[in-house]
């Protein structure tokens, strides 16, 4: 295998996943904002700029583009970008239900075909922020983002990593499972790649590619119960992280 594998497979991962995320896409589309496997509202997260309008967005891995229809309802100019063409078809499908035109693209977050300083806000929920390699898409995100602009993203914490079992059985259990400190390529076989780092070491990288942190989150769902969300249990999510949530700024 080489490097660079995990693009293809997470590519064809989500050409098979899409069918998945058609009925929950269609209900996001005409939702409120709500964030992350737990749907913590948007009056919790402030994920989104208070005033959208007049500003140019880009959603970095947009899947069915949600995230994007609900930036160009309040006024934003959407930019949403995928890796998988049956993830867009999908969130084209509901652009014309919904008559909500917005500029969609195929292609890969680390290497982003847009020109330097195009985009005021960019954000990810679950896209980029966890498929990518983050030293590859944070270096684009920041590159096509103005200064002065900001990229918000949400997705798993590194406490997943530590206590996903060993076997491979998800949900997650409560015991440390994994190294905190040597994750970084999470291999999780059919179910793709995907890229997370211990907390210095996201500190240690937005230093180092110029990003500001502004702040950090901790979603956490609003009561503990046995009902599991993909990878984990609301009581689970309800006792430790299981999602983390960055919002950084380009300086001026
Ligand atoms: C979980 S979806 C995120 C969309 C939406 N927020 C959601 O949670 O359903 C993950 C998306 O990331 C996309 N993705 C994975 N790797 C990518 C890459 N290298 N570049 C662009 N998109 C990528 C996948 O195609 C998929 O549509």
């Amino acid at each position: 295998m080489t490097e660079v594998d995990h693009v293809a497979r997470n590519q064809e991962l989500w050409n098979n996943q899409a069918p998945e995320y058609v009925a929950p896409g269609e209900r996001a589309w005409v939702s409120e904002p709500s964030w992350g496997i737990f749907a913590v509202p948007e009056r919790e997260l402030s994920m989104l700029p208070n005033d959208l309008r007049s500003l140019r967005t880009l959603e970095l891995g947009c899947g069915t583009a949600y995230v994007s229809a609900w930036m160009a309802r309040r006024g934003a100019t959407a930019t949403g970008i995928d890796l998988s063409p049956r993830q867009l078809e999908t969130a084209r499908r509901l652009q014309q239900l919904h008559q909500l035109p917005f500029e969609l693209v195929n292609g890969n977050c680390e290497e982003l075909p847009f020109a330097d300083e195009q985009f005021d806000f960019a954000i990810s929920e679950y896209g980029a922020a966890i498929w990518c390699r983050p030293e590859r898409w944070l270096r684009e995100a920041f590159r096509v983002v103005k200064p002065g602009g900001a990229l918000h993203f949400l997705g798993c914490s590194p406490w997943v990593h530590v206590c996903s079992p060993v076997s491979g059985e998800l949900p997650l259990v409560e015991r440390l499972e994994h190294s905190y400190f040597d994750q970084y390529r999470n291999d999780w076989g059919p179910q793709g790649v995907e890229f997370n780092l211990p907390v210095s070491a996201w500190f240690r990288l937005f230093r180092e590619i110029g990003w500001q942190v502004v702040d950090y989150l901790e979603p956490r769902p609003a009561a503990p119960s046995a009902e599991r969300r993909h990878y984990a249990t609301f009581d689970w999510a309800y006792r430790y992280p299981a999602e983390q949530v960055w919002k950084l700024a380009r300086p001026r």
